[in-house]
Parts: structure tokens; C-alpha cells; sequence
């Protein structure tokens, strides 16, 4: 069985082979990441988000982001900024670096971003919001998209206009988180908000692509989404941490829960990955430490394992402890509680390596 997500779509003259995304997200959207998910059926992955100004003044660090693998066949990259002019000559640059898509975030909550009106802080400047998609329109032939949330607070969603002012300026393609930008990952995603803003592309006379986001864990969750919002397409995000059999399940149309061989098979192809583009430096195991965490969340008997994967220097010590904990799992075992991580609560940025000042809650901004 296959499901509605498993059909080819197209942005613009951009073809994909399904309608599973997965979202760019900062600190882990990495090649060797990317690789996997791809390899599980995502249809379209992206580099994370990337500063304008980063761009603008050739920072080392964003350039290295931009890599790609020769696998990625078709791969997608983000960019936000505070001026419509800044953001449209970096996505001048991403369209000569090669990308096959472009997405302008309007939605990241993270403090210091919205404070120099970048991310979401385009939802309190919605005059900023048609300039800047006009402008990188005429930067790029190839598809434009973007990002956004439903608005800055609950008081101020302005979702059907952000989405008027994207499709009236000739993007291709927009993807809808339904939150606002006070709204922490403990509000469950609005549903009803993002039918909204899909339902108001309806009336323009433009064929814009409409991607679902948020609380995406599984097929069922996908499908929802679709029957719910009618998108044409869905953006997994925290959903494939540790988890990125969610794009099988949601191609296949039933939920996939590993057995401990397909586990270990992936996780140690993960670390493979991870070793090819990082090296066997200890860098490449720090970054490597989240993902082993995520890929354990929920396993029995973990506790032990989980600490000693949180502190792992190599990444054959890694190996050797995961084949270790998994010759000890009956072999009839399908890994599915951790599936879920903590429900849709979980905030991976508080875990990670790279911690992130999001301002979370702080309406006042
Ligand atoms: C670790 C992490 C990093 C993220 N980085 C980005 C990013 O670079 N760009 C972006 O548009 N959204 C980013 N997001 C937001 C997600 O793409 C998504 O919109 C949000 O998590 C809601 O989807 P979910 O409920 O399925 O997780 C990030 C989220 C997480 C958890």
C-alpha cells in the first residue's frame, strides 16, 4: 500500500518524487542527517537556515553549511534576513551556488533573529514581507518558497494575509507551522490555522504548492494534516529525530517500527556518514551525540547506554556500544515507543549541543 504522499509533485519546473519534507533545522539538518532521511523516502530535504548578513560578509562557517553530497540530487536551503534587499542578494548567491529551491524563513522564533526582524519577526512587518518576496523573485527563476507561522501571538495571527502577500508576489511554494511565534511546542499545533491560510491561497490566481507543518510523528498524523488543512504536501521536522522510518511510514501509508537489525542497520549507517563528511574527530562525535541519544529515546533498559552515548569521544566507541545493547534486545523487538519522543512537548533545542536563546513565551518582544 502506498499512500497520497507517495505521489510525485512538482514546485514550479522542480519535480519531487513524494510529498514528505523534511524541514531545515539548525544544528541538525547535516549532510550525513540529510543522507538518511533521504534514504528513508524524504522527498525534499534542506540545508538549515542561513543568515543574509552571514552570506552577505562571506562568513567561513555559512559556506561550509552550504556542502552537499553527491547523493543529494536535488536539495533545497533557507535564508532569512531583516531587509528585503539583503535577503534577495543572498538568495542571488544560493541560486548560483547550485540550489534547486529557496526558502525564505518567516517563522524561526529565536530571540536575537526576531529581534533584527528576521524570522518571524516578519509577521509584525507584513509591508516587509511582500518586498522581500518581490525582490527575490526577480533574483531566482528557481522555485521560491516560504516559511511561516500562523502569526507573532495568539492576539495577532495574520496568517491569511502573510500568505495573500507570499502567493500575490509569486512564490511557489509555502509551508504553514501552525503556531504562533509565542506559542512553545506545549500548545499543540492549530490545525484549523493552517486551513486558513490554505484556504485563502484558493482565491488568487496563482498555483502555489501548500506544505502542512507541525506535530507530524507518524502516517497518521500526516494524514490528518492533509484531511484536516488540505495541504499538498507535509514538512516533518521533529518527527525524524531519531526517528526517520516517520518518512516510510508516512509513504507507505501504515506505521513502520523498526526491528532491531533495520535500528542498528540505520544508526550505524548514520555514524558512517557522519565519520565520511566529519572525520574520525572528536567534533564528529560531539554532533554525532544528539542523534544517539534520539535514536535510544524510549529503548529498555537504556539508562546506562543513554549516559555512556551522551559522553562517547569516538565514533567506533559509539559503534561498538550500540552493537553491544542491541545483541541483547530480543531479536523479535520493534522499536516503537520512542517513536514519539515525550510526545509533542519535546523541545530538541534545549538538549542540544548548540543551545539556542529562543525567547520562547516572551510576548513582549
Ligand atoms: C532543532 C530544531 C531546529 C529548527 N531549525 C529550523 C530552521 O533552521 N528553519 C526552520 O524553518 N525551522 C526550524 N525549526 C522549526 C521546524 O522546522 C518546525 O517548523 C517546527 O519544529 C514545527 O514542526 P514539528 O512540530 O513537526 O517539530 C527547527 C526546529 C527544531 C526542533
Amino acid at each position: 500500500m502506498t499512500s497520497f504522499f507517495d505521489q510525485p509533485v512538482s514546485i514550479k519546473s522542480l519535480t519531487l518524487k513524494n510529498r514528505v519534507f523534511l524541514a531545515p533545522l539548525a544544528g541538525v539538518s547535516d549532510v550525513p542527517f540529510r543522507r538518511i532521511c533521504q534514504e528513508l523516502g524524504a522527498g525534499l530535504t534542506y540545508v538549515e537556515m542561513l543568515s543574509s548578513v552571514a552570506i552577505k560578509y562571506k562568513n567561513k562557517r555559512t559556506f561550509e553549511m552550504m556542502a552537499r553530497h553527491k547523493s543529494e540530487t536535488i536539495l533545497g536551503v533557507q535564508v532569512t534576513g531583516s531587509t528585503a534587499i539583503d535577503v534577495a542578494a543572498a538568495v542571488e548567491v544560493l541560486d548560483k551556488k547550485g540550489f534547486d529551491t529557496i526558502d525564505i524563513n518567516m517563522g524561526c522564533p529565536v530571540r536575537k533573529v526576531v529581534n533584527s526582524g528576521s524570522g518571524s519577526g516578519f509577521l509584525k512587518d507584513s509591508p516587509r514581507i511582500s518586498e522581500t518576496v518581490r525582490l527575490c523573485r526577480q533574483a531566482t527563476q528557481k522555485p521560491l518558497s516560504v516559511k511561516m507561522r500562523l502569526g507573532y501571538t495568539r492576539e495577532n495571527v495574520n496568517v491569511e494575509d502573510t500568505v495573500n502577500r507570499v502567493v500575490q508576489e509569486q512564490a511557489d511554494m509555502f509551508t504553514i507551522h501552525g503556531r504562533t511565534r509565542s506559542e512553545s511546542y506545549a500548545v499543540p499545533c492549530d490545525l484549523q490555522g493552517i486551513k486558513k491560510g490554505m484556504d485563502c491561497s484558493e482565491n488568487i490566481k496563482f498555483d502555489a504548492l501548500k506544505v502542512g507543518n507541525g506535530d507530524i510523528f507518524s502516517y497518521s498524523d500526516a494524514e490528518n494534516m492533509r484531511i484536516v488543512t488540505g495541504c499538498d504536501a507535509v514538512m516533518v521536522s521533529r518527527g525524524a529525530l531519531g526517528n526517520p522510518w516517520v518518512f516510510t511510514s508516512i509513504l507507505e501509508g501504515k506505521e513502520k517500527y523498526p526491528s532491531v537489525q533495520e535500528w542498528l542497520d540505520v544508526v550505524l549507517r548514520h555514524i558512517s556518514y557522519q565519520e565520511e563528511f566529519y572525520g574520525q574527530s572528536s567534533l564528529a562525535s560531539i554532533l554525532m551525540r544528539k542523534h544517539l541519544l534520539w535514536y535510544t529515546k524510549g529503548l529498555p533498559n537504556s539508562k546506562d547506554l543513554r549516559h555512556t552515548l551522551n559522553n562517547v569521544t569516538s565514533l567506533d566507541d559509539a559503534r561498538n556500544i550500540l552493537r553491544e545493547y542491541s545483541s541483547i534486545l530480543p531479536a523479535q523487538f520493534l522499536r516503537q515507543e520512542g517513536s514519539r519522543l515525550e510526545g509533542t512537548k519535546y523541545d530538541p533545542k534545549f538538549d542540544m549541543d548548540r543551545q539556542l536563546d529562543r525567547g520562547v513565551g516572551d510576548e513582549g518582544l
